[in-house]
């Protein structure tokens, strides 16, 4: 018979409805009054005042400590080798971010062997893990090969639990003179050699990496295909990216570091969600986005790492959190919500970001009070314990 597991004592739990609520969703902000859940089969099957909570087959007492469902991480790039220390470097003192800095990764990806480009997603995961994310999103992009955008979409899927095909990243060096002929791999032959593994099909809708007709072209491909899709767009100008991502029913545009009013306006009026990535605006030293801007309109907002070697190289949502809240303007219990199920909504699933009865038991445990602390301390490693499915995970 499968065990059930009490989990009680708890200071502060958010719960998070997926339903659009104002409120965090909070049971006993009170520790004379603690609140409990209760795992089931790898689920939550009850939340709860401690007190009054139904007997289990095992039980943990957090002690006072808050806990939130874990952290939805929509959007990394885990799969590549090497790193850009140096152009981080050269950047901090005055250089700009540009996507040929890219093409780096490329080749120390290319010449890596699988079991290295695996062991670096592992390590990743693992550092995720351990600052409280249960649920991630990989992206290819470092192969721009058929073979090599397929053995890294089968090491994404297979390590993370979504896997998204980014062969349109940029054009490969190989391709420079040729971008049409590169184009036409990534929709034709590479597309349908990734597809079997594909949760997601994304396009780097930018210039320097592919332009309107481009991004069109891949993205019919993809739709074609049957597959989901989603951008990345208006990072480092304004450009079209997100008027495609709410044109072609995109889950999620993500970046949107340079809207006007009318990408502000499409999003909200859409189901698309505006994915902010406030590591990368730390990282390169550009503008933060317009969150209040987009929460003001109704638009759906979640937080995600961007995890990778060049652009971000941080695979903290705590940070994260930390930057929306002191940057961006958003309040806490805001963003918390966009890194929770936010992050879930730009994955399309229903089952993570929250605690309500029936969603996947995969929650943090804080070492502090309330979630406040996530960006009260930045910095400070707050993450008690972490648990996936019901399973302690870090
Ligand atoms: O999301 N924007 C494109 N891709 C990544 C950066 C990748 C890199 O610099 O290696 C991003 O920022
Ligand atoms: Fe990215």
């Amino acid at each position: 018979m499968p065990s059930t597991l009490l989990v009680t004592g708890i200071g502060e739990l958010t719960t998070h409805s997926p339903q659009p609520v104002d409120t965090a969703g909070l049971h006993a902000p009170d520790e004379s009054d603690p609140a409990a859940l209760i795992v089931a089969d790898g689920r939550i099957a009850w939340t709860g005042r401690a007190a009054a909570a139904p007997a289990a087959d095992e039980r943990v007492d957090v002690e006072g400590r808050a806990v939130i469902p874990g952290f939805v991480d929509s959007h990394a790039h885990l799969v590549f080798a090497g790193d850009r220390a140096g152009e981080f470097e050269a950047r901090m003192t005055g250089s700009r971010y540009s996507a040929g800095g890219i093409r780096t990764t490329v080749a120390a990806t290319r010449a890596a062997s699988d079991e290295a480009l695996r062991a670096n997603a592992r390590r990743l995961l693992a550092e995720m893990a351990r600052q409280g994310t249960t649920t991630v999103e990989c992206k290819t992009g470092y192969g721009l090969t058929v073979e090599d955008e397929v053995r890294a979409l089968r090491i994404a899927a297979q390590e993370c639990d979504v896997a998204t095909f980014l062969g349109a990243h940029v054009i490969p060096a190989e391709y420079a003179d040729r971008r049409q002929q590169y184009v036409d791999l990534v929709r034709g032959p590479m597309l349908e050699a990734c597809a079997e593994y594909a949760n997601f099909v994304d396009v780097f809708c930018e210039r320097g990496a592919f332009d309107e007709v481009e991004t069109r072209l891949i993205l019919d491909a993809a739709k074609a295909r049957g597959l989901a899709v989603r951008l990345h767009a208006n990072q480092l100008g304004h450009g079209p990216g997100v008027q495609l991502a709410v044109e072609y029913g995109a889950a999620s545009a993500d970046h949107c570091t340079y809207l006007d009013a009318s990408d502000i306006d499409a999003l909200a009026a859409s189901s698309t969600v505006a994915t902010l990535l406030p590591g990368v605006e730390f990282s390169t030293r550009s503008p933060y986005p317009d969150a209040r801007g987009l929460l003001n309109a109704g638009a759906r907002v979640a937080i995600a790492t961007d995890c990778n070697p060049g652009s971000c190289y941080t695979s903290s949502m705590p940070f994260c959190l930390a930057l929306a809240v002191r940057e961006m303007h958003m309040a806490p219990a805001e963003a918390l919500r966009a890194a929770t199920l936010g992050g879930a909504q730009a994955l399309g699933l229903t089952d993570v970001g929250h605690l309500e009865v029936g969603a996947r038991a995969d929650f943090a445990v804080l070492d502090a009070p309330t979630y406040l602390h996530l960006m009260y301390r930045p910095g400070v490693p707050l993450i008690h314990s972490v648990w996936k499915n019901g399973a302690r995970i870090a």
